[in-house]
């Protein structure tokens, strides 16, 4: 393969931190990246094969590497994850593919695939209407359980509220994030927060760290600090995600309780690793580069 083609909403700085990664990894195997926006490409229907255009002559690609898609009204993103159906459906080797995109960065479809399948996770509740949100907050509230609010569609702890007997009831309107209450059980994890980062790739568990937060949020965008772990039950699990999810790689989020409980908080498809190559003794990119290749030639 000579080239490999790299979706980002950012291909005029290459990606990023995490295009750059690749884009040295791929070409430690002499091949070339083009970076590619989604909402650069264009469909033409108009002759008699089907056209899926990408932008710069990028031609038609036999392995795409999907790094970001570019948020967007929902004709848009509907149109973006098209072009990587499209992709696959004409042969293209796509990781991760658009339905374990689709799957992961919605939280609501994570979690009923993860509870069908018996993986733990916090007990949670998605709903629509602010009455009935309401009602679960205050039966939680009432129990003892402290909630979190989350948007269905979040990263890296951006919008994610924390609701305990403190909180003032009603939520003033802007906790409604885009129409959709995404209610979870908050998880204590004892004296010092964190919780665990472990990325998958082919379903292994290829390295993972805990990641002490500042606060009860343990994202790297906020602040944790990162650790290298090997534990057995953490990898085990994320794994089990992974599988449950058939996704080709994913950052997979799992926390432990203070009964040593372990629950998968999320599975991103698009996860950032720079604070987990920051403890890791192997470079990550070069990991994701080989196994790409090695799916596109199978
Ligand atoms: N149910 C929970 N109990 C305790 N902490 C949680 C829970 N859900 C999320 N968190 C904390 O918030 C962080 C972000 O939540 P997550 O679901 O991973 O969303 P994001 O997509 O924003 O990373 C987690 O890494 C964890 O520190
Ligand atoms: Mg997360």
């Amino acid at each position: 393969m000579k080239s490999v083609v790299i979706f980002t909403d950012e291909p005029h700085v290459h990606g990023g931190w995490h295009g750059k990664q690749l884009e040295a990894a791929f070409a430690n195997r002499h091949v070339k990246v083009q970076f590619v926006s989604l909402a650069d490409c264009v469909l033409d229907f108009s002759g008699s094969a089907v056209g899926i255009c990408l932008p710069d002559d990028a031609g038609n690609p036999e392995l795409v590497f999907v790094r970001g898609i570019a948020g967007g009204t929902l004709q848009q993103i509907t149109t973006r994850l098209n072009v990587l159906h499209m992709l696959a459906m004409q042969g293209a080797c796509v990781v991760n593919t658009g339905k374990a995109i689709e799957r992961t960065v919605d939280k609501a479809m994570t979690t009923f695939l993860l509870k069908q399948q018996n993986v733990p996770t916090p007990a949670t509740w998605v709903c629509e209407s602010r009455q009935q949100a309401h009602a679960l907050i205050h039966e939680q509230l009432d129990a003892k359980n402290k909630l979190l609010i989350k948007p269905l569609f979040g990263s890296q702890g951006r919008g994610i509220r924390l609701l305990d007997s403190q909180s003032v009831l009603p939520l003033p309107m802007d906790a409604l994030v885009d129409g959709v209450f995404y209610l979870q059980r908050f998880v204590e994890t004892g004296q010092q927060s964190h919780d665990y980062r472990v990325l998958v790739v082919g379903n292994e568990p290829v390295a993972a760290m805990r990641r002490n937060g500042q606060s009860w949020l343990n994202n790297v965008a906020q602040g944790a600090q990162c650790e290298w772990i090997d534990d057995k039950d953490i990898l085990e699990l994320a794994v089990k995600a992974a599988l449950v999810l058939e996704i080709d790689y994913c950052g997979v989020d799992v926390i432990r309780d203070a009964h040593g409980q372990l629950y998968v908080l999320e599975v991103n498809s698009i996860p950032a690793w720079r604070g987990l190559q920051s403890v890791t003794g192997f470079n990550i990119a070069q990991t994701l580069a080989d196994f790409a290749l090695k799916k596109a030639t199978r």
